[in-house]
């Protein structure tokens, strides 16, 4: 899987969407709930321009909820939420059953009013980079799930909104194709940084590839920890540093 190449990353400006000045994105003491189920309570975390941030927590904290929030998706009961753009990466990879693999990838340029066969001419480079060439016209239901994974990714990349939210983006995929894919978009931050935040559940992959992580609480989710990683960059999943800062992360999940 290539690493290299012309930018992959589309990052012409939204129209007609309000930009924060300061870049990224501020939660600042939010409480979302459902009926009785109260997901965040007390939640902040702040991400700064062109920052890498990964939330980790346990299963019905309220992460997807959070990212939710940040790309104005719902809003919360009480508390701010302010900052760029965001586009959301959903848990589930949500592609249209009716389109190809290329026009579901291309679908965001499409929406910013670029033409059908320029949509799909900017989109065809990224399919080779990720492993995905020749399944350009196949159908989702044709494609496995971690293609499909990898689909509904480049999508993400190609709305072109300055803030990334991710849900769990590599969760699917195996082992192998995970460490490429987290190698890939450590690369195109380096090469075109934006600002990000991802929720995963794998602290090898939020040591990897974040300059911060922030750990949550079990439900209602707010932030209990936050460990700088500050590790120079390409990372190795095997450094010692990186293995003891994954360790402080276990243990303030704990
Ligand atoms: N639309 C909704 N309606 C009702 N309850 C909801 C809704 N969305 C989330 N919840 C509840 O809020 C809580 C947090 O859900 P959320 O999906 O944010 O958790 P999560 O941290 O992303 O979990 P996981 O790690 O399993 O993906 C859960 O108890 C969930 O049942
Ligand atoms: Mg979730």
């Amino acid at each position: 899987m290539p690493a290299k190449g012309a930018p992959i990353l589309d990052r012409q400006a939204p129209v007609g969407e309000p930009r924060a000045a300061a870049g990224g994105v501020l939660v600042d003491g939010v409480r979302r709930a459902f009926g009785d189920v109260v997901a965040l309570d007390g939640m902040s975390l702040r991400v700064r321009r062109h920052e890498v941030v990964a939330v980790v927590g346990p299963s019905g904290c309220g992460k997807s909820t959070l990212l939710e929030l940040v790309c104005g998706l719902q809003r919360p009961d009480s508390g701010r939420v302010e900052g760029e753009p965001a586009v959301l990466m959903p848990q589930r990879d949500l592609l249209l059953p009716w389109s190809s693999a290329l026009d579901n990838a291309a679908l965001p340029l499409r929406l910013r009013g670029v033409g059908r066969t320029e949509a799909r001419e900017r989109a065809r480079p990224l399919f080779a980079q990720l492993g995905l060439e020749g399944f350009e016209g196949a159908r989702p239901h044709e494609l496995s799930g971690g293609m499909r994974q990898r689909v509904a990714f480049l999508r993400t990349l190609l709305s072109g909104k300055p803030l990334l939210a991710l849900d769990e983006p590599f969760a699917s995929l195996d082992a192998l194709t995970r460490a490429q894919m987290q190698e890939w978009l450590a690369g195109a931050l380096a090469r075109e940084p934006r600002s990000v935040l991802l929720v995963t559940h794998d602290v090898e992959e939020a040591v990897v590839l974040a300059d911060r992580v922030v750990v949550m609480s079990p439900r209602p989710g707010r932030a209990v920890g936050e460990i700088e990683v500050g590790l120079p960059r390409p990372r190795k999943r095997t450094d010692p540093a990186a293995v003891a800062l994954r360790e402080r992360a276990l243990e303030l999940l704990r």
